[in-house]
This record gives C-alpha cells, sequence and structure tokens, in this order.
C-alpha cells in the first residue's frame, strides 16, 4: 500500500557562486531559462504529478523573493487588467500558489543535500514525499515527477530518476550499485556519492528527482558526514536499502543540468525553441549563427 504523494522539498539555499555576478542579488533558483524562473519549471513539474504542498528550504533573504514570485501581486494583477493584457494576467494568476501551499524553512549551513532536505524534516517526516532539484530541469511530455510517481506506486519505498553517464563524469554524481535493471527499471543494492570513474560500481547516476520514504530521516538524523565531508542524501538513501524498496527510474525525457554554464544555455536554447511565439525566428537565427 502506498499513499498519495503530496509534498515536494526544493533544497534551495545555495549561493549559486558558479554563477556569480548574475546570482549576486538573484537566488540561482530565480534564473530565467526562455521566459520562466527555474523554480517554476521545477513547480509545475510537481504540480502535474499531483503535488499541493511545496516546502522551500532556504534562507530569510531568498524566502522574500520566492515569497513575492509565488504570491499574489494585486498592483501588477489590476494595472494588467485595466490595459487589457488578459494573456499576461492569465500568466501570473497561474504563477500564484495558494497561500496554505507554500511553506519555508532555513537552512543555516552548507552541510550538504542531506542536511537540506533533513532541514524540511517537520513538514515531511511522516510519510513519503517528493524532492525536486531545480537545477536539474527536465524536459519531457509527461513530468519526469509523474513518470516517478507511478512507479512509486507500483513499488512503494524510495524512487530515484536515473540516467547513464560517461565514467569519465561519474564523481559529479550519486551513482547506483546495480542489482537488476530491466532497461527502465532499476533495482539497486548500493549507492555512492561522488565516486571516482574508477571505483563507480556503474555509470548510472542519480539527477535531481527523488521520492523518499520518511525513513530516510532515521539516518539523516545521525548527521553522517559522507563524501565532501558533507551529510549526503545519497547515503541515507542508501542506508534504507533493504528496509524499503529503492528503485531507479531511467525517466523520459531530456535531462539539462542548469548548474552548469554549458547546461544553463543548453536548456535555454531547447525551450527557448519550444516556448517561443517566433519559433521559426530563433531557429533561423541559430542555423545562421552556426
Ligand atoms: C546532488 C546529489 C547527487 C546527484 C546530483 C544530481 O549532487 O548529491 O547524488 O547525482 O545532485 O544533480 P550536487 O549536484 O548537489 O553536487
Amino acid at each position: 500500500m502506498t499513499t498519495a504523494i503530496t509534498k515536494v522539498v526544493f533544497p534551495v539555499a545555495g549561493l549559486g557562486t558558479r554563477f556569480l555576478p548574475a546570482t549576486k542579488a538573484i537566488p540561482k533558483e530565480m534564473l530565467p531559462v526562455a521566459d520562466q524562473p527555474l523554480i517554476q519549471y521545477a513547480v509545475q513539474e510537481a504540480q502535474q504529478a499531483g503535488i499541493t504542498e511545496f516546502i522551500f528550504v532556504t534562507n530569510p533573504t531568498n524566502r522574500a523573493i520566492l515569497e513575492s514570485h509565488f504570491g499574489a501581486n494585486d498592483a501588477l494583477e489590476s494595472m494588467l487588467l485595466e490595459r487589457g493584457k488578459t494573456a499576461e494576467l492569465k500568466i501570473v494568476a497561474e504563477t500564484t500558489l495558494p497561500e496554505g501551499q507554500v511553506k519555508f524553512c532555513y537552512q543555516d549551513e552548507p552541510l550538504g543535500l542531506g542536511h537540506a532536505v533533513w532541514c524540511a524534516r517537520e513538514f515531511v517526516s511522516d510519510g513519503s514525499f517528493a524532492v525536486v532539484l531545480p537545477d536539474d530541469l527536465i524536459m519531457a511530455k509527461t513530468g519526469c515527477l509523474k513518470q516517478m510517481v507511478d512507479v512509486y506506486a507500483r513499488f512503494g519505498g524510495n524512487v530515484v530518476a536515473v540516467e547513464e553517464v560517461p565514467r569519465d563524469l561519474t564523481s559529479r554524481y550519486g551513482i547506483l550499485d546495480v542489482d537488476q535493471d530491466d532497461g527502465e527499471i532499476v533495482s539497486a543494492k548500493g549507492l555512492v556519492e561522488k565516486p571516482a570513474p574508477e571505483d563507480a560500481p556503474s555509470t548510472l547516476s542519480i539527477i535531481g528527482r527523488y521520492i523518499l520514504d520518511g525513513r530516510v530521516f532515521g539516518h539523516l538524523d545521525k548527521k553522517v558526514t559522507g563524501a565532501g565531508g558533507e551529510i549526503q542524501l545519497t547515503d541515507a538513501i542508501s542506508a534504507t536499502i533493504g528496509e524499503v524498496p529503492f528503485h531507479g527510474l531511467r525517466f523520459d525525457g531530456t535531462r539539462f543540468d542548469c548548474g552548469s554554464m554549458n547546461g544553463f544555455v543548453e536548456a535555454n536554447v531547447a525551450f527557448g525553441l519550444e516556448r517561443s511565439h517566433h519559433e521559426s525566428d530563433l531557429r533561423s537565427y541559430l542555423k545562421s549563427h552556426l
């Protein structure tokens, strides 16, 4: 028996130092890809998966910006209404989340992803919940998290999104020690955070989508540090293997690593082409530019 996944945690307390100076005054998750900030894609993907409670692990400064992005803006809405800008009005209204659906908590020290999720424990520890890292932007017909919710409904336990990476990049990811693999769904007997290529048990990496059983907090509570001296979410998931089912899903879609400059620019091209009202202009510009 599984329960519905209704809560998502967004670990968004990072300083975004790789994107300075863009992130000097603006949180990284507010950087736009085409016409939307990264965090909005993440919220939409969660909504498509049936989620109704959005928990942001952040800091007071970023909270203010997130609150104004996802809160109502009466002045803007009346101005758009007055000017007859109905399409824009609809966009603004769709961005607004009902107040009761939005929660904030703070991560005061950068102690790792596991620690960030642990900071949200009071909101989620009573059941299963999702974690979405907005840096990993996924273009997919059916949202990646919805695909994962369907796998969770079959197996329960912990589910992560996975994709193959070149072996020389394993040290950037959580890597699965594969047990069974049907080409789409994988079960693993272990997980290793950021192994060196020669130590990696496979090349199947976790990307930033998780459905987690509340039991991960049993491990996160211990505040054990792992790779890079940080409290790793991967280690907490690994510690529950045997206690709860664990599956990786090779999701259907394309993932853009918006934590890197190249991935961010690629995402802007791909989403720009998809979301542009003048796609052919953009396409021919890109062709002529190249
Ligand atoms: C985190 C996780 C890692 C995962 C990655 C996906 O690493 O710790 O297991 O593979 O996200 O993007 P980070 O990118 O925060 O270093």
